[in-house]
């Protein structure tokens, strides 16, 4: 969601003509997009922020936007009095109207300026297409509805017409993004609905959304799912632990039968699909048998690729505090990191000897339909998608050949 707010507030600067540059030291303007989710993200924005005040030292006339889930939260009156030197707060809530902040610095805007634009993250190939923003659950450990607000959906013509656009770009792949991007409901029309949409654009050759949620996957999606193979065969689908009673305190309304109940369904409809999650570590009252739960689940979800993080509090509400110390969530995170590379490993290895439909970035790389890296000798042509045959597997990486 960062990424792709990053990158529209990067157009609104390229229509007045700027350009983005990686060197700080030519920046006429510095956007420090925030995050909150953890307390070391908040902790990384504040020292991020307090080492801009050289750069606004050197160049007065510079100007300092601070913006995201991290200046929501802390709030402009915080943030300024701490940090004098910034010219604009603009939280989570009123990113989209980031324009408004340029107009308070710079005055209106004048004729919008067509201006080539590269991605700032993704490859030009690929485009993010923000379906919805905000949470409307309440999942225990998470300060993201408190950030960000309840969910509001966009409507399907305004998501229609911000996909045409970015294909008519160039893009090849789009991304719908939102926080329970599934759970996407508007003018009687559902998630898989809006997918079909999507689908008929002419020029896509890929649609991955992100993240979904357990909870709002139904059958007529997995039916969508067998059918369409422009849906990519990759699901990022957070469990965050394998323990029930983690998972009922957490409040994330599934169980761990339920959770890989879905994962069955999904991979009957597409059998290659590959599917990665998101762990929590030392959850407020996680047990030693709690976290072996986890470990198991990495094996049983059969997932290929998982990020760990160790639990951050983000309330101050009793109980909330993590219940066991700092060398033990260290020791809990090790054994998942390991456990999570070995299954990787397997993962990636059962791929070898099969075809993957590659999007090339670049004439050696590219991604599968899984999202699996994949890197080939020579012959891949940026923007088109090609059959690999996979004759090797390192570390996230496929190796293959073009056939
Ligand atoms: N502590 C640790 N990890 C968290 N996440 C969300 N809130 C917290 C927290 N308080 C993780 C979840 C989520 C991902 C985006 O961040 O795993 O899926
Ligand atoms: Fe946070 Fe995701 Fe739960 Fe919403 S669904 S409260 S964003 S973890």
């Amino acid at each position: 969601m960062n990424e792709a707010d990053s990158e529209n507030i990067a157009a609104t600067f390229r229509r007045r003509g700027y350009s983005v540059t990686d060197d700080i030291k030519k920046a006429d303007a510095v956007v420090v997009n925030t995050c909150t989710v953890r307390q070391r993200a908040e902790d990384k924005a504040i020292s991020q922020i307090g080492r801009l005040r050289l750069w606004k030292e050197n160049k007065p006339e510079g100007k300092l936007f601070v913006v995201g889930c991290a200046a929501q939260k802390l709030g402009t009156k915080y943030l300024k009095s701490r940090f004098p030197f910034i010219n604009e707060v603009v939280g989570a809530r009123a990113i989209e109207h980031f324009e408004d902040a340029l107009e308070a610095q710079y005055g209106p805007a004048e004729a919008a300026i067509e201006a080539s634009h590269r991605n700032l993250f993704r490859s030009p190939q690929t485009a993010y297409v923000t379906i919805m923003r905000g949470c409307s659950l309440k999942c225990s450990y998470c300060i993201v509805p408190a950030v960000r607000g309840p969910a509001s959906f966009i409507p399907a013509t305004e998501i229609l017409e911000d996909a045409r656009a970015k294909l008519a770009a160039g893009a090849k792949e789009l991304v719908l993004l939102g926080q329970t991007v599934n759970s996407w409901r508007r003018d009687g029309a559902t998630f898989s609905e809006l997918l079909r949409e999507v689908l008929r654009l002419p020029g896509l050759g890929r649609l991955r959304f992100m993240s979904p949620h357990p909870l709002y996957f139904d059958e007529d999606f997995t039916a969508l799912l067998a059918r369409e193979k422009k849906l990519a065969r990759h699901l990022h689908l957070p469990v965050q632990s394998g323990s029930d009673r983690i998972l009922k305190a957490m409040r994330r309304g599934y169980s761990r039968a339920q959770y890989l109940d879905l994962l069955a369904r999904l991979r009957a409809a597409a059998p290659d699909l590959a599917v990665s999650t998101d762990f929590i570590v030392g959850y407020p009252g996680e047990t030693e048998a709690d976290s072996r739960d986890t470990l198991s689940l990495v094996k049983e979800g059969r997932f290929s690729l998982a990020y760990c993080f160790k639990y951050s509090p983000r309330t101050d509400k009793p109980g909330m505090k993590a219940s066991i110390g700092e060398a033990e969530m260290e020791a809990r995170l090790e054994k998942l990191l390991a456990a999570v590379r070995e299954n990787s490993r397997v993962v990636l290895n059962e791929r070898i000897g099969k075809i993957e439909k590659v999007l090339f970035e670049t004439e050696t790389y590219g991604r599968a339909s899984g999202n699996f890296a994949v890197r080939v000798k020579a012959g891949g042509i940026p923007g088109k998608i090609s059959a690999v045959l996979v004759d090797g597997a390192e570390k996230n990486t496929l190796n293959g050949k073009l056939i």
